[in-house]
């Protein structure tokens, strides 16, 4: 048993006071453990891991991230893991090896056809390494894959969907109506939602959508971060795109000469991955395991 050490300036009136009060007293007595009274929970999501230059930068730097920001839960985006075009499964296996416990992914999720083999490797294990990759769920019905998955940190449940948009991309599912049927179907309070779409109006209107209704809505796909990071009044995080981990000496991770080449032409274009100026870019979002409501959401980006 602790006794909580207080001053008489501290209001003990409500139980969050009470929380923050014992939180303040641990910090300066290392004999009381590092999360007695934690109610929160905090999650890193990276955005877009473009080829093997996005694949080192997390290996080289997602362990101290963890450390320094206190992550309880990682998720990435993995839709360019290999060199730009999807991913693989030894990829996929990579990444959770780094400490990646769930990977989202988009449009370019059926690049690398093996993915489909590694879907059906899943075989109802409603855990396995094939079951945490997901593509966007409003996709036809009968594709291979999931679009939502259901796992616990420690023992605070949670959900991830991967939504894709319909603006300037392939015309799926509205993912509107799709997010509404999976929200009847999920029982955690902490939600994650990666709406993988092009345009901004789209994110953004996907983020008041979902509003009070999930923990976070982080756009990605554009592979260009946005400052518009906030929490929405109903208290869902919200940043229009996470941008790129990868190299941003390119246009969205390609090699800069081939695009601007291509624009000039408008001829075909074999793309290869570009490798300078690798740069590491996420967001931390603390919310209330309780509640499922975001507290702060905070923009990252790590350079070497
Ligand atoms: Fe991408
Ligand atoms: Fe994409």
């Amino acid at each position: 048993m602790y006794r909580l050490v207080t001053n008489s300036n501290i209001d003990l009136s409500f139980p969050e006071k009470l929380i923050e009060a014992t939180r303040a007293h641990s910090r300066s007595n290392p004999v009381l453990p590092s999360n007695f009274g934690k109610t929160y929970v905090r999650i890193l999501f990276i955005g877009d891991i473009f080829g093997r230059p996005g694949r080192t930068i997390v290996k080289d730097r997602l362990s101290a991230l963890v450390k320094e920001h206190a992550i309880d839960l990682v998720l990435a985006n993995g839709e360019n893991a290999a060199a730009g075009f999807g991913i693989t499964p030894p990829l996929a296996e990579d990444l959770f090896e780094m400490g990646i416990d769930v990977l989202t992914t988009g449009n370019h999720i059926w690049d690398k056809r093996e993915i489909i083999d590694y879907f059906n490797s899943a075989d109802g294990n409603p855990h396995s390494p094939a079951r945490r990759v997901l593509r966007p769920a409003n996709y036809p019905p009968g594709m291979p894959g999931w679009g939502l998955y259901e796992g616990s940190k420690g023992d605070v449940p949670y959900a991830v969907i991967n939504l894709q948009g319909r603006v300037f991309m392939a015309s799926n599912d509205d993912p509107f109506r799709v997010a509404d049927q999976l929200l009847k179907e999920i029982k955690a309070k902490v939600i994650f939602v990666d709406v993988h779409a092009e345009a901004t109006s789209e994110k953004k209107s996907l983020g008041w959508y979902l509003d009070g209704r999930v923990t976070v809505v982080v756009g990605t796909h554009t592979h260009v971060p946005t400052a518009d990071e906030q929490v929405l009044p109903g208290g869902t995080a919200y940043i229009t795109d996470v941008g790129m981990t990868g190299p941003y000496d390119s246009v969205i991770g390609v090699k800069k000469e081939l695009i601007v080449g291509k624009f000039l032409s408008n001829m075909p274009t074999r793309f290869e991955a570009a490798t300078g100026d690798v740069r590491l870019c996420a967001v931390v979002v603390d919310c209330d395991e309780r509640t499922g409501r975001a507290r702060d959401i905070t923009r990252l980006m790590v350079r070497y």
